[in-house]
This record gives C-alpha cells, structure tokens and sequence, in this order.
C-alpha cells in the first residue's frame, strides 16, 4: 500500500538557534536550572546555520517542515519589531520554499518575551491584545508566502509545567493562574485563527489552515481494578486533553472559568503531539511500567497514537495533522523501529492522517532536561556544531522516497 500523507519533520525557535536573550528560557536556564546545568543560549546555533541545515533537510527528501518563530526575537520589547530578525525568517522561509519544502509556522512555543512575561504573560486578559499584534505582525511579514499556522504549541504542557506544576518558568505554582492561563490562551488562539484568515482572504489567498497542537498521552488507570485509579484517568483525561481542545477548537472554556467564549469551529486541522502512555494512580501521573522505553523513560506505545487519533477524528471531524512523534534515543537504537510502529498505526484505508512531522529534525535543548536527551534524526555535537546523520534519518529518507508500506514491516 502506498503512504500518502506527507512527510517531514519539526523543531522549536527556542530549542535549536541559540542566541537569544530576550526570552524566558534563556532567564530560567543561565541560572543553572536544567537537569544537566546547561542553558539554551548556544543550542544547535541553527540561527546562524539555518542554510546548511535546510540543504541537510531537503538531502533527506523531507516533503514539510514544522518550524517557529521566536516571538521575543521579532519583539525584543513591547511594540518594538526587530526588522533584522524579520528578515532573517523571511530568508529562511524563502530558502524552505525554493528548496520544495512547505512551512507549517508555529506562533508560540512555550518560550515567551521577556517584557511579556514581566506584565504578567498569559495570565492577564488584557494582555492577549500584545498577543495579537505580534502575530499581525507575523502575517504582514509573512502571510504572502506561508499559509498554514499553529498558533500555540501544547498549552496543556506549557500551563501544568509552568503554571501548576512551578518545573518551568514562570515558576507559578498555582492552579488558579493556570486555568487563568488556559482561558486566555485560548483567547489568544480565536483571536489568532480569526485574524490569519481574515487577513490572508482580504489579500485573496484560499488556502489558509490553521490550528494549534495538543500534547496527548494515552493514560491509563494504574490499577485498572481500582475505582480511584480509574475516576483519577477520567480527571486527567479532561483537564489535560478535553478542557484545552473545546477551549481552544470550539470556544467552549468550562463553566467553572466564568463566561464562556464565544462558540464557532476555529481549526482548520486537528493538531496531534504524541509520544507516550501513562499511567495514572491516586492523583498521579506516573511513568507506564512498559516493555520498551526511551532514554527519558517513557514508555513507547505505538497504538495510542491511532487510539488518540480516531477518538479525536470521531469527535472534531478535520484532517488530523502528527504535528509531533518522536523519541529521545541518543544511541539511535530505537528510532527506527519506533517511526515504523508508529506510522503502520497511521496507514489505513479511510485514515483522517494526512501530515506526519517527526520530532527532532536536529537534537536539541529539551526544555527543563538541557541538551543530554537527544530526540533527533540528525545528531548534534554541541561543543563543535558538527551535524551527524544518524542512521534512523536515512531509514525516513528512504520510506519518505518510496512511501510503501512494506518498509513498514
Ligand atoms: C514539545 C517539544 C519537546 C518534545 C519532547 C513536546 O512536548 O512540543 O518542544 O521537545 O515534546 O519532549
């Protein structure tokens, strides 16, 4: 059988092009807060090598690209727009383009400016309007040449780390601010997917999509017997996946959060990250004791991604984008066979999948953990720049290439 959605890769801004200093990440790990002590400061320094990793991706045939944008490198400070760094995306956009590959654009990934977060971030109704003008700043920049965004890249993880949870910055450690956080992220989203169309149709263009990404996890009660365990799963199921895709797909926030916004369809795809399973006891998420593991120990479950899939489909009835699937695997022993898994559970007749973007293009700084947990096709050596093909990447580039099913086997 032949594979037909399309298939690629994806990165974050803050994750692979060092340099910046204007944002919350680099504030949170120059103070030595990461597993590993390091910081995001140098990360693959692919700002200033984006050329020679474009010309990589494309060696390796890969069809799209999910990429983002550094909102506190376009606005250093509040209404001041850095035309150097609009530039310099609009480079990297146009070289994308030239070389065949399609830019899936991602408006926020879990790095804030600096100046944003000092105003109180998203945790501030009336911040959402500074929101906003960045991203028509975006379009006016770009909006001519790339027509398909994710506004907002896993408020589910951005609002329990760095809001309930105080892992990430800002280090909140409230739960009140954090559902405060998701009503006006999801805000920000309708106003965003309101405003991208709106702009583009005024200049004629038809082909706009967008939507934001979920991180998903298939949970699972820990004691499938036990009556807590399973109320347990149901509460995480809600609040981590439910409560933040009505919010942000169909406007509907929880009673609980006050009035609700107003309901419409705002998503031209359904946005998937998936990468594990876990399993949830008294009011924990705990990792799944599973046969196979990544470096980071999370389970590796390939079903899920279908189950999520369908479950999501049956619900929100649009093309299902795998904005994100991958593994963290710095020997390269699993790669391979995890892509295989994953993309077989994809491949069916009548299948809502049309888009696959594998986590990591390159290794990168992974957030809290530092750049120890190595997710990429391509291997990074930090110390020297120099960029290693791993052998799972030429496995991709092949079955990219042939898109048969029996590489699957
Ligand atoms: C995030 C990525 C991250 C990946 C692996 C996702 O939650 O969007 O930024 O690197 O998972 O942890």
């Amino acid at each position: 059988m032949r594979i037909e959605m399309l298939m690629g890769v994806a990165t974050s801004a803050t994750q692979i092009e060092g340099g910046d200093k204007n944002n919350t990440w680099y504030r949170f790990s120059k103070t030595g807060k990461c597993v590993d002590g390091t910081n995001c400061l140098r990360a693959a320094d692919h700002y200033n090598r984006y050329m020679e990793d474009i010309d990589l991706m494309a060696s390796l045939g890969v069809e799209i690209y999910r990429m983002s944008l550094e909102w506190s490198r376009i606005e250093p400070q509040k209404g001041v727009f850095n035309k150097e760094a609009i530039d310099h995306y609009r480079d990297e956009l146009e070289y994308f383009i030239e070389k065949g590959i399609k830019p899936l654009v991602t408006l926020h990934h879990f790095s804030d400016p600096i100046w944003f977060a000092d105003m109180g971030g998203f945790e501030k109704k009336k911040n959402v309007k500074y929101f906003l003008e960045y991203v028509e700043k975006v379009i006016e920049s770009f909006g001519d040449i790339v027509s398909e965004f994710v506004t907002i890249n896993e408020p589910n993880v951005y609002i329990l780390n760095g809001y309930m949870l105080a892992y990430w910055p800002p280090l909140r450690g409230n739960y009140i601010a954090g559902f405060r956080v998701c009503k006006n992220m999801a805000r920000c989203h309708i106003g965003a997917y309101k405003l991208i169309h709106k702009m583009r149709e005024e200049k004629g263009y038809k082909d706009t999509k967008v939507s934001f990404a979920n991180h998903m996890v298939y949970f699972v009660p820990k004691n499938e017997k036990n009556p807590i365990h399973r109320f347990c799963t149901a509460f995480y199921e809600y609040l981590f996946h439910t409560m933040i895709n009505n919010s942000f797909y169909e406007g509907k926030t929880p009673l609980f959060m006050g009035k609700r916004l107003e309901s419409g369809k705002y998503y031209d795809f359904i946005g998937i990250n998936y990468y594990t399973r876990r399993a949830i006891g008294y009011f924990t998420s705990n990792e799944y004791k599973g046969e196979s593991k990544s470096d980071l120990n999370w389970d590796i479950y390939p079903e899920g991604i279908r189950l999520i899939t369908e479950d999501l489909y049956k619900k929100f009835k649009k093309e299902v984008y795998i904005t994100e699937n991958g593994v963290c695997d710095k020997n390269d022993i699993l790669r391979e066979k995890y892509i295989k898994d994953h993309i077989r559970e994809l491949v069916y007749e009548g299948s809502p999948v049309t888009r696959y973007y594998h986590w990591s293009f390159l290794d990168n700084f992974e957030w809290r953990e530092g750049e120890h947990a190595r997710f990429g096709l391509v291997h990074v050596n930090y110390e020297t720049q120099k960029r290693t093909v791993r052998k799972s990447a030429e496995f991709y580039k092949r079955l990219i290439k042939e898109k048969s099913t029996e590489l699957l086997e």
